[in-house]
């Protein structure tokens, strides 16, 4: 009888690293679901999730999934944290005042959008209709975004586009930032994606 045991590799679809300006793994993962033992299946229905992102090198992103959506963790250098403030005065909700309950808990109210300034991590799903947004790390002109762009995220569906921060640009069909799920962290490089009281 074959062992119903999940095979840890497909284990792995929950950690995946990509880097800079690659595409998330989340849409190519989801059948894996299916396989979820009845522990894994409790997680994804919404149980607190932890991540290790000690292999996280500056410039990288992995996805974990929590509560069905797709949590992007980018590992920000410190050039592109350096662009943030610049792209203030073009964006819709800089400060991120806006459904901040929602969208942004207190420890990410700030300019970054996060405990540190280096992690970021925000839901990959568009404020718009939900689409999920592309990795566009690389700055400089390129189809579809401005000649000034410093690095961010591209959502295909309709053009809305964020920065490396998750915070939307003005005049894009998203109406707000990213969503900034509760999170903490139980050591420097263990995330806990879904509970913020152990901070
Ligand atoms: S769903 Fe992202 S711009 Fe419409």
């Amino acid at each position: 009888m074959a062992d119903p045991a999940v095979d840890p590799a497909r284990r792995n679809w929950l950690m995946i690293t990509c880097g800079a300006g690659a595409v998330g793994g989340v849409a190519t993962a989801v059948p894996f679901v299916a396989s979820f033992t009845p522990s894994e299946r409790a997680k994804a229905a919404g149980a607190p999730v932890e991540v290790d992102i000690g292999g996280l090198k500056p410039g990288e992103k992995m996805v974990v999934e929590w509560r069905g959506k797709p949590v992007w963790i980018v590992r920000r250098t410190p050039e592109q944290i350096a662009e943030l403030p610049k792209n203030d005065a073009q964006l819709a909700d800089p400060q991120s005042k806006r459904n901040p309950s929602e969208l942004t808990p207190e420890y990410a109210r700030n300019e970054h959008r996060s405990r540190k300034p280096e992690i970021l991590v925000v839901v990959g799903i568009c404020t718009h209709l939900g689409c999920s947004p592309t990795d566009k790390f690389v700055a400089g002109p390129q189809p579809s975004l401005p000649d000034n762009w410093a690095g961010g995220f591209l959502c295909p569906c309709h053009g809305s586009t964020f920065d490396l921060a998750g915070r939307v640009f003005k005049n894009k069909p998203a109406p707000d930032n990213l969503e900034v799920p509760p999170y903490a962290y139980l050591s420097d490089s263990r995330l806990l994606i879904g509970e913020d009281k152990k901070a």
